[in-house]
């Protein structure tokens, strides 16, 4: 409600808004296929629609990095007060776990991340970032306003649910592991299933796309600093260079994939930062560098880890420097292959299917881009799906983490129904086949 404090106006019409949609609003079709294209055309209407434009702009406006997501989850929980939606907080920092339906089981739940990225925005237009070297970047902005969206759609419903519906708005995906943090608060111990969603620019507005399995890489970062002995640099033979010592170990590093790995096998090592030396006539003391590796098996992703300290201390000695490698798991926990279960999976693309045609439904090919949606992947049933945003007649989008992305809002509406849609028929589902989801999706690797 942090808008009603600061604008009267807006309040009241916001308000007028509220009682517009849910007062027009009629039940659930009996017909229950007719579900997930009731909900889309619901979230289409321009109430609904130009409600979740207005949250996505105000968040996009003050983007909060990893565990300092402050003003983005007060912006929550005061839309979900004005719902009249029951919630804790705070879990992990900042996070925001809401409940509508009836409170009991089964429980199914939808998810958000909330945070941006440390970049600068680039491209100047009305709601452009406020906060220098703060973006969102990666369209958790219009997750959060999805999710949201989907919260207003199901809790106009929720007389009608038949079970619990989660919503869980996350702190810190971008690296921090803000979802294994929601894990530990065991806020989420008793979910039935999680659903969880990322827009992508490879896929035309109106079309989703996902797999059953393995969908995303696990991923770890990791951080050397290799010391040598600086000095003249025209006197070589009085110092030990750290500089020509990096550049073998980075060449090395390179070969842990091409040559050690089963080229079947898909993974990846990547220095992506390398700092050292100030001058051109100075050997420095030392050099740092810091990358992340993937890989689409625990075995793989151990091996890997293990090879790197392996390499880069070895490689550094051969030329008598010292290395110490970190892996920083405190602050960059590894992230688990995102696996989605297969009859989740399945459930999805029935779902996904009569909103949306089943032409607009792909299959994906796993990809090396990594998830925390993967935390909770491993311990609860769950489902990882992209939804398109492309559309040709704006032109091309840039991709995720480039100083130029912008969200098309269009898309708002197909996450909220998808949503709402996902958990409103998973309960439904589950009570009528009673049948519980294998779990430990993480051993089908
Ligand atoms: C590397 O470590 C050893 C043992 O601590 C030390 O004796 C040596 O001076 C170090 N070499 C460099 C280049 O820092
Ligand atoms: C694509 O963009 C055009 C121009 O803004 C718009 O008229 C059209 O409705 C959009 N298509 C979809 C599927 O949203
Ligand atoms: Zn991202
Ligand atoms: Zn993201």
């Amino acid at each position: 409600m942090g808008l009603c404090k600061f604008v009267g106006i807006v309040c009241l019409l916001h308000a007028s808004l509220v009682l517009h949609i849910f007062s027009s609003a009629s039940l659930i079709p009996e017909e229950t296929s007719q579900i997930p294209v009731y909900f889309l055309n619901y979230a289409k209407k321009s109430e609904l629609f130009d409600w979740m434009v207005h949250i996505r702009r105000q968040i996009h406006e003050n983007p909060e990095l990893g565990f300092e997501e402050f003003e983005t989850s007060k912006l929550i929980r005061a839309e979900l007060d004005h719902m009249g939606i029951p919630y804790k907080y705070p879990l992990a920092v900042t996070g925001v776990v809401g409940f509508i339906g009836t409170g009991a089981p089964p429980y199914v739940a939808i998810r958000a991340d909330m945070d941006a990225l440390a970049m600068q925005e680039n491209i100047e237009w009305e709601h452009k970032s406020k906060v220098p070297g703060k973006m969102h970047a990666c369209g958790h902005d219009a997750h959060v306003a999805m999710l949201l969206g989907a919260a207003k759609i199901l809790q106009e419903h929720s007389h009608e649910l038949k079970g619990t519906v989660v919503l869980v708005f996350q702190p810190a995906e971008e690296g921090g592991g803000g979802a294994k943090k929601m894990l530990d608060t065991k806020a989420l111990d008793k979910i039935d299933a999680i659903f969880g969603l990322h827009v992508s620019v490879n896929y035309p507005i109106g079309a989703v796309a996902s797999r059953a399995g393995p969908v995303l890489a696990a991923n770890g970062f990791f951080e050397a600093v290799i010391t040598g002995k600086g000095g003249h640099a025209a006197l070589p033979q009085h110092t030990i260079d750290p500089i020509l010592a990096v550049s073998n170990v980075i060449v090395s590093l390179q070969h842990l994939v091409s040559r050690e790995a089963d080229p079947l096998d898909s993974q990846v090592v990547t220095v992506a930062k390398i700092q050292g030396g100030g001058a051109f006539n100075i050997i420095p003391d030392s050099v740092t560098i810091g990358g992340t590796f993937r890989a689409f098996s625990k075995e793989s992703f151990i091996q890997l880890r293990q090879r790197i300290e392996e390499v880069i201390t070895k490689q550094a000695s051969v030329q008598r420097c010292n290395a110490t490698v970190v892996f920083n798991e405190n602050d960059k926990p590894f992230y688990p292959v995102t696996v989605n279960n297969k009859d989740l999976h399945e459930h999805f693309q029935s779902v996904a299917q009569e909103m949306l045609g089943s032409r607009n439904v792909f299959e994906i090919q796993p990809g090396m881009g990594a998830e925390d949606f993967s935390f909770y992947a491993e311990v609860i049933p769950g489902n990882f799906f992209f939804i398109g945003m492309e559309n040709e007649t704006q032109g091309k989008f840039a991709r995720g983490h480039s100083p130029n992305y912008k969200v098309n809002e269009d898309v708002l509406p197909y996450g909220a129904a998808l949503h709402a849609s996902l958990a409103t028929k998973f309960l439904l589902k589950y009570q009528s086949e009673s049948t519980s989801l294998s779990r430990g999706s993480q051993d089908e690797l």
